[in-house]
């Protein structure tokens, strides 16, 4: 069988990669740069990372070197059967390129974009046969990553679509074809997490680390988004995050905050500079000194209403449950989609004695406490005690709906169900794309179920009503599934 052939324009990070994936699976793969000398580099750096691989056995070098070549000029892209581009992410460079291409190619060849936020329709536009080419989009690093989005422009024929997403598979990735909007798939994806945990930030309800340790323990997140946002940095998550919301007409879901704002317009921008959310001393995050406890736990609490793992907390910190409100005891409660204002009055609480501890996501590690404005510091305290008691590690926040891992996971499944009931890609791949591009513990759909996807609904419900913000509004998606009882895997 004939060695396939990929061009590949752009010997930058990208081009690299993708040249490293197409050698290491048998496919031929020929560099070019606008850069003089910039293929050639962009050829031995590949090289070098192949042979630490071979140095492990884990790649054939001398198999991988004989399928890397660099062009000299565009003609050497004749006999090519695909060609990428990874260039600057300008949309006036990539037209030009995609002509100088279109000049010499042959007319089955195949053209795909690994641009991350131009239309792949505004890219085809110019072209003489727009039908041929279509987004193939990989994640950087490019050999670590495993997802690619097949971005299907307008004008992508099905033969273009199907040619890529084969093409994906062979060069060792996991392929999922996705409508051509702004993010694609995955960045717009991932705007949920950051924007959520920024929204938190910005109403005070606790600080970065707070908010990090919580979604790390009790949501099982990899690393907390201020810490990922300082590692891919602000001058990358920034725009993407403005083109995404500018792309879909200033959407509240997707909306981020002046202080992220501010960051990136102060060079800000994370690990790279040493200051983000968090500052860096010798490449590790500078924390606060943790507080050591104050106060030590009641005799007695009263629950507002019962719940298990309110039962279990005092049991395990040995603390009496009163079968009536003595008036002096700490009141505990449990609350989903609530903040304790909202509670104290539903159900006529004294709210200098209502302590909320979240009862969403995993609490055997860490549990998030909750108090309204007024509420006795040394109650809060007291039942903070309780918690480190009963083993846990205990983190304290200001009055918020939902806490922070009940409001952040609720808005990235709310996202996920927008992206299923718009098409983006079919709701299994939607999990897929979250779990190998952003590092998801789960899908986010499968996360709905695993929480409850009628409770993800009624905890958006209620944030949506207390704040009056229709960033918080239910997707139908989401609506119509927990309406129905169904999995928020179920398709259209
Ligand atoms: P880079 O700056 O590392 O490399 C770009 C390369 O293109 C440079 O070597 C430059 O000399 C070359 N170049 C510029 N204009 C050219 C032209 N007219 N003809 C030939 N070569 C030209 O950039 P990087 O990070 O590799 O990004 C490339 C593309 O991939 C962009 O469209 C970017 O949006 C996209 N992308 C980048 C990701 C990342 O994390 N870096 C992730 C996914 C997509």
């Amino acid at each position: 069988m004939a060695v396939t052939t990929l061009g590949i324009i752009g010997a930058g990070a990208m081009g690299q990669g993708i040249a490293q994936v197409a050698a290491q699976n048998g496919i031929m793969a020929i560099l070019l740069d606008a850069a003089p000398g910039a293929a050639e580099k962009g050829r031995a750096a590949v090289m070098q990372r192949i042979d630490k691989l071979a140095a492990k056995g884990q790649a054939d070098a001398a198999a991988a070197g004989a399928l890397l070549k660099v062009a000299s000029g565009y003609a050497d892209f004749a006999p090519c059967d695909f060609v990428v581009e990874a260039v600057v992410e300008r949309l006036d460079v990539k037209q030009a390129v995609f002509a100088e291409l279109e000049k010499v190619v042959r007319d089955d060849a195949i053209l795909a974009s690994n641009t991350s936020s131009l239309p792949i329709g505004s890219i085809a536009r110019t072209c003489r046969k727009p039908e041929r080419v279509a987004g193939l989009h990989f994640f950087n690093p490019v050999p670590v990553m495993k997802l690619v989005e097949v971005v299907r422009g307008p004008a992508s024929s099905e033969a273009t679509v199907r040619a890529l997403l084969d093409l994906g598979a062979r060069l060792g990735r996991t392929p999922i074809e996705v409508k051509d909007t702004p993010g694609f798939l995955v960045n717009l994806g991932g705007r949920a997490l950051n924007t959520e945990a920024l929204a938190i930030l910005q109403e005070n309800v606790a600080p970065c680390a707070t908010i990090d340790a919580i979604l790390r323990d009790c949501c099982g997140f990899r690393m907390g988004p201020f810490e990922l946002m300082d590692l891919t940095g602000m001058d990358v998550n920034f725009p993407v995050t403005e083109i995404v919301w500018n792309g879909y007409f200033n959407d509240p879901r997707l909306r981020s905050t002046p202080f992220h704002a501010s960051l990136f317009r102060s060079g800000l921008l994370g690990r790279k500079t040493g200051s983000g959310y968090y500052h860096y001393q010798d490449g590790k995050a500078v924390l606060p000194e943790a507080t050591p406890p104050a106060g030590s736990p009641p005799k007695a609490v009263v629950l507002a209403e019962d719940h298990d793992l309110l039962r279990a907390l005092c049991a395990a910190a040995k603390v009496e449950i009163l079968a009536r409100d003595d008036g002096k005891a700490p009141i505990l409660a449990a609350p989903w989609g609530e903040d304790c204002t909202a509670l104290s009055q539903r159900l006529k609480l004294d709210a200098k004695r209502l302590v909320a501890i979240d009862p969403a996501g995993k609490t055997d590690m860490r549990v998030t406490l909750m108090t309204a404005p007024g509420a006795d510091a040394a109650v809060r305290d007291s039942v903070a005690a309780l918690c480190r008691d009963a083993g846990r590690q205990v983190s304290v926040i200001a009055d918020s709906p939902g806490f922070v891992a009940q409001r952040v996971v609720a808005m990235v499944a709310n996202l996920a169900c927008e992206i299923a009931q718009m098409q983006l890609a079919d709701p299994a791949s939607v999990d897929k794309a979250y779990q190998l591009a952003l590092a998801y513990p789960m899908g986010p759909l499968a996360m709905a179920d695993a929480w409850g996807v009628k409770r993800i609904y009624d905890v958006l419900v209620t944030l949506q009503q207390i704040t009056g913000d229709d960033r918080y509004r239910p997707s139908q998606w989401l609506r119509r599934r927990a309406l129905l009882g169904l999995s928020a895997l179920t398709p259209a």
